[in-house]
């Protein structure tokens, strides 16, 4: 059986700019698609890395969103808090291609149990 790599998971238009959704995971984690101002998506596990908030939720501004708990700044690029906080959650790869937005099968069920 040939299994593709990567996840059609729809258009890049229905996704707001400077805004997320969020994709559930059959029993693994749900993720979390960001949009950004200059039009690049990003992909992480939605759960913060201080204490699981949603990051799905939170404001996006340039490559980076702010948990909504307790306005911790995660790297959209890395998964790793910013600044004078510590930790990281995990990214997963994304490309963009004829309007679509396709994520990376192997890093969105990693999560799967
Ligand atoms: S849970 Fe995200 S900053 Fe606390």
């Amino acid at each position: 059986m040939v299994t593709a790599e990567w996840l059609d998971i729809g258009p890049v238009d229905q996704l707001p700019v400077m805004g997320a959704r969020t994709l559930p995971v059959q029993g693994g984690e749900e993720i979390a698609i960001f949009h950004t101002a200059n039009g690049d998506v990003y992909a992480l596990i939605n759960k913060c890395p201080h204490r699981q908030g949603p990051l799905s939720q939170g404001i996006v501004h340039d490559t980076s969103v702010t948990c909504p708990l307790h306005n911790w700044s995660i790297s959209l690029v890395t998964g790793e808090a910013l600044g004078e906080d510590k930790g990281c959650v995990p990214v997963i790869p994304v490309k963009v291609e004829g309007g679509r937005i396709f994520i990376s099968r192997k890093e969105a069920l990693q999560g799967q149990r």
